[in-house]
């Protein structure tokens, strides 16, 4: 099978890749990047090389070359995106034409080869949870209350059009909030964890008590692999994480433990706009139409993350360029 991953050097995306390369060697892997702040080709290095895999520097927004690409492969898997909830409430101009218009193009050009296409979403879109509200599953209504989630809504949507305008032959993924090794230091658990190497306090927005349902990078991209090779052609699969429901304090302290630190470490800055209170998913779909289901517990997955950061301090220091720190100030200081 010859496949396009797009966005695979990122978190998610190159985890995915390496899965993939190891369990599928026959498998030809493209990876389209256009290697923003958030990317880093160190995260597959250790494919460079091997015959079975490419990468390609480009933009999904570019039609010529998004078309050339997907014309000689099978399947169609689409990460890239811009990620980062706060960075979208700076600026959502590149989240439209990332999220929305990249999306577009990638459609079209598996509308006009007839290939499958695989679309990583989020959870994000259904909006936000009350506390006694049951979780979010397939048939939860589209509700995104941030200009991330609100894109990703839009491309989610774009997505379903295809496959009932035209027939496309597409699958959707909707997955809860992601953690594990080559996740940028932006999103909550990398970012206190090389706050609490440096001796840096954590900066826990509002009152902690905001609820994610947290799953291993492994256990989602297992989900994917059944997703592409066994989904049924335009329908959406839920996944979500092992124990679900973890409050932000919870998490936090969980952390500090594990790194030796205590509670002094705790900042209490500034509440997100719009901050989404809880999400929760339900992945009985998936569940019972292949078998899949999380592995991996919150505090294992913890440990060995905190580990896998501990033996990598390069990798943080690589990622952590100009632009990084640009946007830390940006973000924390005054807040
Ligand atoms: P990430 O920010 O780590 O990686 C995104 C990758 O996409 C980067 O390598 C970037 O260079 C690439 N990219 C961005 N815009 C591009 C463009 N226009 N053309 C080509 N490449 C582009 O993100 P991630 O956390 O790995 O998320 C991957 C996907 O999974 C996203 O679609 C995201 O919405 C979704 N998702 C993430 C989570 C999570 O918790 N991280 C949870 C559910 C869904
Ligand atoms: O739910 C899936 C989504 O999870 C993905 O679609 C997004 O791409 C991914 O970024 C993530 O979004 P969140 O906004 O939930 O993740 P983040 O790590 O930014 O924040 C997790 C929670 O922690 C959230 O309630 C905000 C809070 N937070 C975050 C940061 C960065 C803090 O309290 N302090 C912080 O410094």
């Amino acid at each position: 099978m010859k496949i396009l991953i797009c966005g695979g050097a990122g978190f998610i995306g190159s985890n995915f890749i390496l899965y993939l390369a190891e369990k599928y060697p026959d498998y030809n892997i493209i990876n389209l990047d256009k290697l923003n702040y958030a990317a880093n080709l160190k995260n597959v290095k250790k494919l460079e090389g091997s015959a079975n895999y490419k990468f390609i520097k480009g933009d999904i927004c570019d039609k010529n070359l998004v078309f050339d690409l997907v014309k000689d492969v099978d399947v169609v898997v689409n990460f890239a995106a811009e990620t980062h909830v706060d960075r979208s409430i700076m600026d959502s101009s590149i989240f439209i034409k990332s999220n929305v218009q990249g999306t577009q193009v990638l459609l079209e050009a598996a509308k006009e080869y007839d290939k499958r296409f695989h679309h990583i979403s989020t959870d994000e879109v259904f909006g936000a949870l009350g506390p006694d509200d049951p979780s979010f599953d397939e048939m939860t209504p589209y509700n995104p209350r941030n200009p991330y989630s609100a894109s990703k809504a839009a491309a989610d949507h774009l997505v379903r059009a295809y496959f009932h305008t035209f027939k496309v032959p597409v699958t959707i993924s909707n997955c809860s909030n992601n953690y594990g090794p080559y996740q940028f230091p932006e999103k909550i658990i990398p970012l206190f964890i090389c706050n609490l190497f440096e001796d840096k306090k954590v900066p826990v927005y509002g009152d902690g008590q905001q609820i994610r349902d947290w799953i291993h990078v492994d256990d989602h991209v297992r989900g994917i692999d059944m997703i592409i090779h066994k989904g049924k052609e335009g329908e959406t699969y839920c996944l979500g994480g092992k124990d679900s429901e973890i409050t932000n304090l919870y998490l936090t302290k969980t952390l500090i433990q594990l790194m030796d630190k205590d509670d002094s470490y705790i900042e209490y800055v500034k509440d997100r706009p719009g901050h989404d209170r809880r999400y929760s998913i339900d992945y009985g779909k998936i569940a019972s139409e292949m078998g899949w289901e999380p592995l991996i517990g919150f505090k294992d997955g913890l440990r060995s993350t905190v580990d896998w950061y501990q033996n990598n301090k390069n990798w943080i220091d690589d990622v952590r360029s100009g632009d990084y720190r640009d946007y830390y100030k940006k973000q924390y200081i005054n807040r």
